[in-house]
């Protein structure tokens, strides 16, 4: 009962999904949590009050004033009494606000006063989803820690409905466990993750490269700050922004330089995840000019290998630290995981397969099969790639001291 005794602020809007917060409130209490809802007015315009407050057990919050007797609602003591705020719908409107500051309402200024962590589920049409306005707003609730939950765009696709629409409120509940369950217990823990693809230079303007997005080593490095981890994250050349604070982000561009990156940083650190797309190989002279096409002519460019990263950590890894490495396949799946497994002297080895969809390079989704150095094999279903990272920090802790 992860959920027993745990205050939840559940925030409802002006969305058609609103009949759907009865559920979550149902859920919630089922679970043991003490749920208070506030609601804008819009709200009430979808689900009534006296629906929310049979369930929750308690009188809903809607106004600063509820009596005209001079008493008047608190948002600053419910933000100290909450575990956690779950704004579920969360309509466009609702989202601008919050990441304006535009405290016009009872909800909103329990947001602003809400210390707990605050969880975002939106609801909307697609169009209004997908405007620049809306996924800016998203962006930046994200970057203050809020965490936003919607569907995965593998659920999306077998449910046959647009982005936008609110997750479903039994998936909502199980993100709060997982939060829950999962709060701090790498507290203390230092962890080395590399993370997107490595650019090898051919020229000023040409590179070998990969079509890996960084998305799954940086749900990695949230995942391990969220749960209380220091984290040195080495990124390769990607487009996305890191949001915890607890992270040290130092970017590079070849294998080369992320080898010295990840070489530096390992013997302070507890554990090393691999996630990054390597490349094997380098040209071994790149050209300091554009180098220019010669009719007709055959071009061969000369390679040579690149270090690899994760087997030089192997081979100092000292007692008591974890290594995790990643094998992205195409064929013979296992038996070449399990070969990379034991070359690079790691822990466990997270095997995706491009023959999966919605597995892999740049998608939001994955679907990892975990092996490890005692034989363990377990397999997951398609998930977010926020969830997976969630599922691999699970068994990193199981190892580490
Ligand atoms: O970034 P995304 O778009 O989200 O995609 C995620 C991903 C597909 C890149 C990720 O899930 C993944 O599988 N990463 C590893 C990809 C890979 O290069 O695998 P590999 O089988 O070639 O390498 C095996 C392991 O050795 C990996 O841990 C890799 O980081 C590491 N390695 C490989 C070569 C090298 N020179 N140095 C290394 O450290």
């Amino acid at each position: 009962m992860i959920l027993k005794d745990k205050h939840i602020i559940l925030g409802i809007t002006g969305s058609i999904a609103a009949y759907k917060a009865a559920y979550i409130i149902r859920g919630l209490v089922k679970k043991g949590a003490e749920v208070q809802v506030v609601i804008t007015p819009a709200g009430k315009e979808f689900i009534t009050p006296l629906t929310l407050s049979t369930l929750s057990s308690h009188p809903v919050i809607s106004e600063f004033f509820s009596n005209r007797d001079g008493t008047w609602n608190s948002h600053v003591d419910l933000g100290l009494w909450a575990d956690a705020m779950l704004i579920a719908p969360a309509t466009a409107s609702t989202i601008g606000k919050m990441a304006n500051g535009i405290a016009d309402n009872m909800l909103i200024t329990t947001y602003l006063s809400c210390k707990a962590p605050v969880f975002v589920a939106p609801a909307m049409d697609l169009d209004m989803f997908s405007h620049p306005s809306t996924q800016q707003n998203l962006e930046r609730l994200r970057s203050f820690g809020n965490r936003i939950i919607e569907p995965a765009e593998g659920e999306l696709a077998s449910h046959l409905v647009g982005k936008g629409r609110m997750e479903e409120p039994d998936k909502i509940i199980e993100v709060l466990e997982d939060f829950f369950s999962a709060q701090k217990d790498l507290e203390k823990k230092k962890i080395l993750i590399t993370a997107g693809p490595t650019y090898e230079k051919i020229d000023p303007v040409r590179f070998i490269g990969n079509y890996s997005s960084g998305k799954m080593g940086f749900a990695l490095a949230e995942a391990c700050a969220e749960r209380g981890a220091e984290v040195t994250l080495v990124a390769g050349p990607v487009s996305l922004k890191t949001h915890h604070p607890a992270i040290k982000r130092i970017d590079v561009e070849s294998a080369g330089e992320m080898y010295q990156a990840a070489m530096t940083a390992f013997p302070s650190s507890d554990a090393a995840i691999l996630c990054a797309a390597v490349a094997d190989y380098r040209p071994e002279n790149a050209s300091e000019q554009k180098i220019k096409r010669e009719t007709e002519r055959e071009m061969t460019l000369h390679l040579v290998p690149n270090p690899d990263i994760a087997a030089s950590l192997g081979a100092i890894k000292r007692e008591g630290q974890v290594m995790v490495g990643f094998a992205l396949e195409t064929n013979d799946e296992a038996t070449h995981a399990e070969g990379k497994l034991k070359r690079k002297n790691l822990d466990f080895i997270v095997l995706n397969s491009l023959r999966d969809q919605g597995a892999g390079f740049r998608c939001d989704t994955n679907k990892i099969t975990i092996i490890d150095n005692a034989g363990g094999v377990t397999s997951y279903p398609l998930k977010t790639k926020r969830e997976v990272a969630c599922d691999i920090v699970n068994k990193l802790v199981t190892l580490l001291k």
